[in-house]
């Protein structure tokens, strides 16, 4: 086969990469390893950027966020004793959205069939080759059995945390980065109505909890847990009593109403990048070039803000051969991961207990800070909301 652009992967980098290149007349042929249920049912993040959100809707695919997603004007932040609210709308005029992974993936596997464009779903073997020519092409074997080819101007590898297209950049050509942290968080989804408005991150000295939604009748609800954990010790009651306990249920009359549970499952945390983005016609976006602890909600909209900015690269380059824009992809992009890999880490260690009782007051004097000076606040209202997208 031959197209334009050959992309590994049908997460959200993807399939809204493949989308962006056909309204630009761009072809893409998109190669998936897993079978495109599994793909459709992972539940992860949940929170839509501003910029996220505009792009969706400039591109044809805002009408699900705008007929199923919930739009916050912000957090809540809280620790013992203290809530306090934090109005992004007011400090840095913008807001989020409350829109599931699940469901950007929907609308995009729909958009992506409408258009009848292609996706090789369940391949096995995907190899890349020849990236340093400009003929670069990708092996692999469809669900058949059959050997397939497909040969393009540039492969782009969308193929998440474990994919290969990481490692398919020479190792004297790439530069890495990774932090560790001595903690995971527990994840549950359940049948209930949100027992807040907006979401709440509450430092807590028993650990982090997060109270998040996915819509009026389902809550999703985050405990930090140690590493290792297990959910099978982590019965319905035991993880509704320790959310109770962390996110204050009784405290100035707040309750939290606990529901059947849905789902559970354990996340490690881990912050990773690898630079550059590219090499030779191989360009990487998403979580293929980088991982972020999940507090902050910024893995998906960094994905999404990684392909905003290549699909006009790869436009420039397929169409006029013209690489300006696609040799300043990875600079550029690098730029906003990395401020998002700071946020994402400076949410993460002020809010989960470490066990250390200096690293205990320091977290409560910043959560004194940011609740309290407006440029605090700002701070980390611009962080959360989102920068716009070439920041
Ligand atoms: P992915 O969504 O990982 O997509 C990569 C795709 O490539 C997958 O479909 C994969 O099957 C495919 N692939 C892998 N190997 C191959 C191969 N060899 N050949 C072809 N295809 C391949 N972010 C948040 O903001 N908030 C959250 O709460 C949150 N929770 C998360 C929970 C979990 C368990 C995980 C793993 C991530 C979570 N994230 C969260 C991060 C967020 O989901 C990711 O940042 C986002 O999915 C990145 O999109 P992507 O398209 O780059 O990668
Ligand atoms: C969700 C996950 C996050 O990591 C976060 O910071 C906010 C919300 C969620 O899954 O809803």
């Amino acid at each position: 086969m031959r197209t334009d652009v050959a992309i590994i992967g049908a997460g959200p980098a993807g399939l809204l990469l493949a989308h962006l290149l056909a309204q630009d007349g761009i072809e893409s042929i998109v190669v998936e390893a897993r079978a495109r249920m599994y793909v459709a049912a992972r539940i992860r993040a949940g929170i839509l950027e501003h910029s996220s959100v505009e792009l969706l809707r400039n591109v044809g695919l805002g009408a699900g966020v705008q007929a199923r997603g919930d739009e916050h004007r912000g957090i809540y932040l809280q620790w013992p004793g203290q809530r306090h609210h934090l109005d992004f709308v007011d400090l840095v005029g913008r807001s989020v959205w409350v829109y599931g992974q699940t469901q950007v993936q929907a609308d995009l596997v729909a958009a992506s069939e409408a258009a009848g464009r292609p996706v090789y779903y369940g391949a096995s073997g995907v190899g890349l080759h020849d990236l340093e020519t400009d003929q670069p092409y990708v092996t692999f074997t469809d669900t058949a059995k059959a050997a397939r080819r497909i040969d393009a101007a540039a492969v782009v590898g969308c193929d998440g945390a474990f994919g290969p297209s990481r490692a398919a950049m020479p190792a004297g050509t790439r530069q890495t980065w990774e932090r560790v942290y001595p903690y995971s968080w527990l994840g549950i989804l359940a049948d209930v109505a949100p027992s807040t408005d907006e979401l709440i991150y509450a430092w807590h000295p028993d650990g982090f909890a997060l109270h998040s939604m996915r819509s009026a009748t389902v809550s999703r609800l985050y405990l930090q847990v140690p590493n290792g954990s297990n959910v099978a010790d982590w019965s319905d009651d035991r993880i509704w009593t320790a959310l109770a306990t962390r996110l204050g249920h009784g405290h100035d009359g707040w309750q939290l109403t606990p529901g059947p549970i849905t789902g559970k499952s354990v996340l490690p945390m881990r912050s990773f990048v690898q630079s550059p983005m590219r090499y030779g016609r191989l360009f990487l976006a998403g979580d293929a070039a980088h991982t972020v602890p999940p507090t902050g909600a910024k893995g998906l909209n960094l994905a999404i803000a990684d392909v905003a900015l290549l699909a006009p690269a790869l436009g420039r380059l397929v169409r006029k051969n013209d690489t300006a824009l696609a040799d300043a992809y990875s600079d550029t992009a690098l730029s906003r991961v990395w401020r998002s890999e700071h946020f994402s880490w400076w949410m993460t260690t002020m809010l989960h207990a470490a066990g250390d009782p200096f690293d205990e007051q320091l977290q409560l004097s910043q959560l004194r800070w940011v609740t309290s000076s407006t440029a605090g606040a700002a701070g980390l209202a611009e962080n959360y909301a989102g920068l716009p997208f070439g920041l």
